[in-house]
């Protein structure tokens, strides 16, 4: 993880690395470090803590410098301390390096290097890895960037760095492998970055780095980008920028969460728009349409993803088996990846993800394509690692989600997975004509029930001020509820630090009943469609044992109202659909708890919102 931004050019860089730092603050934020360089002296504060810590600590230094570094960290090597975070200078001190990713060879490498008399101050592998470029340069007496591509070759592992070297001020090496890194491009200056929001002010052309390949980022002089292996030079691709300024400032509210929890209704819409043709009875998505063979031939779909997007899947598994038929299996992408699959050329790979950079996902694509099978994507941010390693893929237009808790890219996940699967239902004839036009009309009315399912903030706020202080919280679903069930508990336990699990109702009986009390709130999906009667019996196990019910219901319900302590109604609509409707209540409910008890909503401690280690 970590968020890395790099600057040379005109502007003083401090301002725009540490604007740049806290648009990357999503990525980690336990430490964070700036380097500048004013044509004489290379400047480093660093300091365990967030951006405004390092802001507040860089008031001592001199400011100056048109080249600047900067990095936001979140631990992998070494605890989170001044010392560990970066930028990290060589032995020299003439070399400076930031780092995104984790060097799995550090160990062998730094034995080798304190042999040739090297001292390391950190615990990080990240030191290593300057150092090591130091060695080959003395070693080899060649430029920086030979030398960072000599140290890469003998590196295992991910990283996305940025290398300055006081002995040529007026470029940045920068280069990639499994680790995200974009570089915009602007007038007499350039911006190294791990996505493009610490530049979008500034220019909208920008070039995403491959894997194994690296710029060398010189001030007036074209930009060159070889490969790290065998040095072949590549055509940058500039690519015209996509997002705005808007959709990554907070825009009155208080925290990104709820910002994007309220843009559920419109990037919903954004989601379906020129896909969805209720009208003509049609689902257009040209990934889909591209590839309809292989669908249809598929013996079965695959689906890997991780936590949030992990439970999009559940119910992708439900509806896709529902609506067309065809067998579906959720794995988790860290399981998959390591268990040597059973994997078919006539499979079909769904990979779902939010930032499209998730390690384990990205390696079970991997595993999928060489085994043969088809790899078909659900990612948010474009241009993203995964939704360049796919075959195929739809993205899901929901804008960029900042808070590191998933709200709107999950319900923009279920709305692209519930378009595949009508669209498949609709080629294999698997769903009524009626049902299939239904499902259509309801779908493109969605985003209005959400709005008016966001109109349950106030009772998710009542409601979150009587359980704040609880320690734990059950959730229950049956059906296409159990996934929403479960996405309710991962959102509390990650910004509340509540303990809360999710669980099918029915599996209630088979263990988790033992942990209801007086004390243990139990949140149950309980709508009218599905299996509401059921989740009745079920509610009504859980009252006979004296747990305090919350329960999200259907307007008007009556039946659950009188056996809950407390109610949240939502409106209407068919089961299948429903998770795009239940979950809204859950993801206020937990955003007001975590706000009651003072937790830090957007950055949950020990988080990040992209995470590129495995
Ligand atoms: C939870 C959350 C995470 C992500 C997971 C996968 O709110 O955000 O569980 O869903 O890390 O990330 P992506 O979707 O980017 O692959």
């Amino acid at each position: 993880m970590c968020g890395i931004v790099g600057y040379i050019g005109q502007r003083e860089a401090f301002s725009v690395v540490i604007k740049g730092l806290k648009r990357l603050e999503y990525r980690g934020y336990d430490s964070a470090g700036v380097m500048l360089f004013d044509g004489f002296d290379l400047k480093v504060s660093k300091t365990k803590g967030k951006v405004s810590d390092l802001e507040e600590k860089s008031k001592s230094m001199s400011q100056t410098g048109t080249i600047g570094m900067g990095h936001t960290r979140w631990a992998t090597h070494g605890v989170p301390n001044d010392v560990n975070s970066h930028p990290h200078l060589s032995n020299s001190g003439e070399l400076a390096i930031i780092h995104n990713g984790i060097i799995e060879n550090y160990e062998p490498l730094k034995k080798e290097l304190i042999k040739r008399g090297y001292t390391f101050s950190s615990d990080t592998d990240t030191e290593v890895l300057v150092n090591l470029i130091e060695e080959v340069q003395k070693n080899e007496k060649c430029k920086l960037g030979k030398a960072v591509q000599i140290a890469l070759n003998q590196v295992v592992g991910a990283y996305a760095i940025c290398v300055f070297d006081t002995k040529k001020p007026d470029e940045i090496v920068a280069a990639r492998l499994g680790s995200p890194l974009a570089i915009g491009i602007g007038t007499d200056e350039f911006f190294i970055a791990s996505d493009a929001s610490p530049f979008i002010e500034y220019t909208s052309n920008a070039i995403y780095l491959e894997d194994e390949e690296m710029a060398i980022v010189r001030l007036h002089k074209p930009l060159r980008i070889r490969k790290i292996k065998d040095d072949a030079l590549v055509d940058p691709y500039v690519q015209e920028l996509q997002m705005n300024l808007e959709q990554i400032e907070k825009g009155g509210y208080d925290h990104f969460m709820l910002k994007e929890i309220y843009e559920q209704p419109s990037v919903i819409k954004d989601t379906y728009r020129g896909r969805l043709l209720a009208n003509q009875g049609l689902i257009k998505m040209a990934g889909i349409e591209d590839n309809l063979e292989r669908f249809l031939n598929a013996e079965r779909i695959l689906i890997v993803a991780c936590g949030t997007s992990w439970h999009a899947g559940l119910v992708a598994e439900y509806i896709i088996e529902e609506f067309a038929r065809i067998p579906v299996e959720v794995e988790y992408a860290s399981e998959f990846r390591y268990r040597n699959p059973i994997i078919n050329k006539n499979d079909v790979l769904i990979a779902i993800s939010q930032s499209g950079e998730t390690a384990d996902t990205l390696a079970a694509i991997k595993l999928a394509k060489e085994r043969g099978a088809f790899v078909f994507g659900v990612c948010n941010v474009v241009g993203s690692s995964i939704s360049r390693e796919t075959h195929a893929g739809a993205y899901t237009h929901a804008g960029p989600e900042i808070g590191v808790a998933s709200t709107k890219a999950f319900t923009t996940q279920i709305t692209v997975i519930t378009m595949i699967a009508l669209r498949l239902a609709k080629a294999k004839g698997t769903l009524s004509n009626s049902d299939y036009h239904r499902y259509l009309q309801e779908l493109e009315l969605i985003p209005e029930k959400v709005q008016d399912a966001l109109l349950t903030n106030d009772a998710a706020e009542a409601i979150g001020k009587v359980f704040q202080k609880s320690s734990n919280c059950l959730y229950l679903g049956r059906g296409y509820n159990f996934p929403v069930a479960l996405e309710g508990a991962l959102k509390l336990k990650e910004i509340s630090y509540i303990h809360a699990e999710g669980y099918p109702a029915a599996e209630m009986k088979h263990g988790p009943i033992a942990l209801i009390d007086e004390h243990m709130p139990v949140i149950v999906i309980a709508p009218k469609q599905g299996h509401y009667d059921k989740v009745v019996s079920n509610i009504q196990e859980i009252k006979s044992r004296s747990g305090k019910i919350i329960a999200v219901v259907t307007k008007g319900d009556v039946q659950v109202r009188e056996l809950a302590d407390y109610v949240i109604e939502v409106p209407d609509t068919s089961d299948a659909l429903s998770p795009l409707i239940t979950t809204i209540p859950l993801q206020l409910l937990s955003y007001h708890i975590a706000v009651l008890r003072g937790c830090n909503v957007d950055q949950p401690r020990n988080l990040a919102k992209s995470v590129t280690v495995e």
